[in-house]
């Protein structure tokens, strides 16, 4: 599709959605050129296109406007067909800039594998995952997270879930309890619920998981997992003294630690904390890591590190539940990674996104909401008094898909709140319509 008429579909999308109101102004050709790093001739096409569909006006000098019935032309086929399938709405979750990634590198990449492929490349592939991809994550580890181990204890699944599928069939049976972050990351209960293990859940203050709470309520379980780097969805990271407890704990009961690292590279300011697993000497971290926002989540790429003493009883397992993910992708992957490119896109997206999230911040303060200060992550998290269900269920009826903080949480008690994602948020102006379409859907 020629690019002015995707900018006139995005415009569309926008009017349907309700984010640019009936007789609203639109920014200048110029303006809106240079957002979008396009012709100013572009924007003029798709401006002109619209104004003949009567989705704008001209009014002279005075600019270009959405027309006053453009809201009622905005019919479901219309909007069905101005949002292109799998199109993130505002402030959609758990995904990254997706207009930021290297497409055009990924393709040569991928292209250059694919031609260099013999015959025997296609056989079965490896259960643990691709060795080239193992080593490659080894080598990341070691520079980035100060986590020394072997391509052996590397072990790739098809996102963290399976991930999660693989240490359980391995390390736990029926009964064994499981510390989880209350309020935390909910997709994968189900995983250890299905495996007949037992969920206590365990607070979160500002130093992460109250690992006091735990050690005095479930010493017994055989598990916690956590979120160390940025608490999902809270955004605090886990003390150095909560980590030594947690790593006391667990050597001393012969526990498993599992370190949930999927956003790690994404802090704006201040030092980081060592991973947990860098501090493990006495191995009891199983860590988990994903490139589904370091990179994107279509690959359906995660790993785990596992300590050096349980790579046999993995391996074993793999014969069940090996990794399904794509040779190609596994073999893209570790060039992208080979080759440098990851550490450039790790770069950049982390000033991407400490410019996003400044934009969102900023536009959600002006409208009066409480933004609580975060250091790092993904995502945002609003304090919001009363019933936060409720207010997110009016956002979601406006088109906004924002999250209650109360549907994270595994018993119901705690202050309400609203979760959010800035990292497809792409200017500051996007970021104020937002907000206000925010503030308007639920005040
Ligand atoms: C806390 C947390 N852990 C792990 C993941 C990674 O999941 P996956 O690898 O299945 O995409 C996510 C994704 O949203 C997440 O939010």
């Amino acid at each position: 599709m020629p690019r002015y008429q995707q900018i006139a579909r995005q415009i569309k999308q926008a009017i349907g959605d309700g984010e640019l109101a009936a007789g609203s102004r639109l920014p200048s050709s110029r303006t809106m050129a240079q957002e979008l790093g396009v012709a100013r001739a572009t924007v003029e096409n798709a401006y002109g296109e619209l104004v003949a569909q009567g989705w704008l006006e001209r009014r002279g000098q005075a600019g270009t406007f959405v027309s006053p019935s453009a809201t009622a032309t905005a019919s479901r086929a219309d909007l069905a067909s101005s949002r292109p399938q799998g199109a993130p709405m505002p402030f959609q979750m758990g995904l990254p800039a997706l207009d930021a990634f290297p497409r055009a590198l990924w393709a040569r990449l991928m292209g250059r594998r694919l031609r260099l492929q013999t015959r025997y490349d296609l056989v079965m592939p490896e259960a643990t995952g691709e060795s080239t991809l193992r080593q490659a994550i080894a080598d990341y580890l070691r520079f980035s997270r100060s986590i020394d181990c072997q391509p052996e204890q590397i072990f790739i699944a098809a996102g963290f879930q399976a991930a999660m599928r693989l240490a359980v069939r391995t390390l736990a049976k029926p009964g064994d309890g499981i510390w989880l972050e209350d309020p935390g990351y909910r997709y994968v209960r189900p995983v250890f619920a299905d495996a007949g293990m037992v969920l206590h859940p365990v607070p979160v203050d500002d130093e992460g998981m109250q690992i006091g709470y735990g050690l005095d309520n479930y010493p017994q379980a055989r598990f916690a997992l956590l979120t160390p780097a940025h608490q999902s969805p809270l955004g605090v990271a886990l003390s150095l003294a909560r980590r030594h407890q947690l790593l006391d704990w667990a050597s001393a009961r012969q526990s498993w630690v599992i370190e949930d690292d999927y956003d790690s590279e994404f802090r704006y300011h201040g030092k980081p904390l060592p991973p947990v697993k860098s501090l493990d000497g006495p191995e009891r971290v199983i860590y988990a890591g994903t490139f589904s926002k370091s990179m994107f989540p279509a690959l359906r790429t995660a790993w785990l590190v596992v300590p050096q003493q349980q790579i046999a009883a993995f391996t074993r397992q793999t014969r069940h539940l090996p990794c399904t993910v794509p040779v190609l992708i596994q073999q893209t992957i570790a060039d992208f990674l080979r080759e440098g490119h990851f550490w450039r896109h790790l770069k950049k997206m982390r000033h991407c996104y400490s410019e996003r999230r400044v934009w969102l911040e900023n536009a959600l303060s002006k409208e009066g909401f409480e933004v609580v200060p975060q250091e790092g992550g993904i995502q945002l998290v609003m304090r919001v008094q009363g019933d936060d269900r409720e207010r997110v269920a009016k956002a979601r009826a406006a088109g906004l898909a924002v999250q209650a903080l109360s549907d994270w949480r595994i018993t119901p008690e705690g202050a309400g709140g609203i979760v959010m994602s800035f990292t497809n948020v792409v200017s500051e102006e996007q970021a104020q319509r937002y907000a206000r379409r925010l503030r308007q859907a639920i005040t």
